[in-house]
């Protein structure tokens, strides 16, 4: 897989990408991510990307012709499956979108900062926009980094236990069951005796039933959404 990221602010969302998994990724050649300052296509001597929006109104707007030039070039040197933009108003990122994605092989990923980009932007270059919450982040750089989290770690190789990231939270619609380690009694606290007997088909049951019944405490959307 190989992501593109067009931001004005690359210092802001490179360092995920230097440790722990994400850097394991790119270490071993599963991913590429390539960041990209969208002020290098900037226009005049100021290297402008953004403008007063029309109409009036506070907050500076992405112009389209950075961005044009930019996903232009991009676009002129390889195929791409999408074309994604990182807004607070687009289809709010779940376990299912980060699997979609994570079959992709090549994505580009927009941040927006001010008050976006241009309508048109959105209209004739991005096929998919996504948000990470409703909440209003200063730009799109750290949801960028969240998604690329979450798409990374699904390509097969990423990490090395194979079988964890598909028993992650979300990922069969529950929340993932209780975990423990050393040691089995600590001050007095002691792990679920049923996790130390060895009896691996009633350890499996143990947490189905409490994935089911943390699932049904803390989100009983997710047993009754599909
Ligand atoms: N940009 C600003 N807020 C955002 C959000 N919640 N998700 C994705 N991109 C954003």
């Amino acid at each position: 897989m190989r992501i593109d990221i067009i931001t004005v602010l690359p210092e802001l969302i490179e360092s995920p990408f230097e440790a722990s998994i994400l850097k394991r990724a790119v270490d071993k050649g599963l991913v590429e991510v390539h960041m990209h300052n969208l002020r290098k296509y900037g226009l005049n001597k100021y290297n402008q990307v953004d403008d007063y929006q029309y109409g009036g109104g506070a907050g500076m707007v992405m112009m389209i012709e950075p961005i044009d030039n930019m996903i232009s070039q991009l676009k002129s040197e390889r195929e791409y499956d999408e074309v994604i933009y990182m807004t607070p108003d687009g289809e709010t990122l779940n376990q299912g979108i980060a699997n979609h994605l994570s079959t992709k092989g090549n994505l580009i990923i927009l941040c927006g900062h001010y008050k976006g980009v241009d309508q048109r932007v959105r209209d004739l270059f991005i096929t998919r926009e996504i948000s990470i919450g409703d909440y209003v982040l200063s730009g799109g750089e750290l949801g960028a980094a969240v998604l690329c989290d979450a798409v990374i770690r699904l390509i097969p190789g990423v990490i090395s236990d194979e079988t964890s990231a598909l028993t992650d939270s979300f990922q069969d619609d529950l929340l993932a069951p209780p975990v423990y380690t050393r040691p089995a009694n600590y001050k007095g606290h002691e792990v679920p005796e049923i996790l130390t007997s060895g009896n691996t088909p009633a350890i499996d049951q143990w947490r189905e039933d409490q994935a089911y019944e943390r699932t049904k405490k803390r989100r009983p959307d997710l047993l009754t959404d599909n």
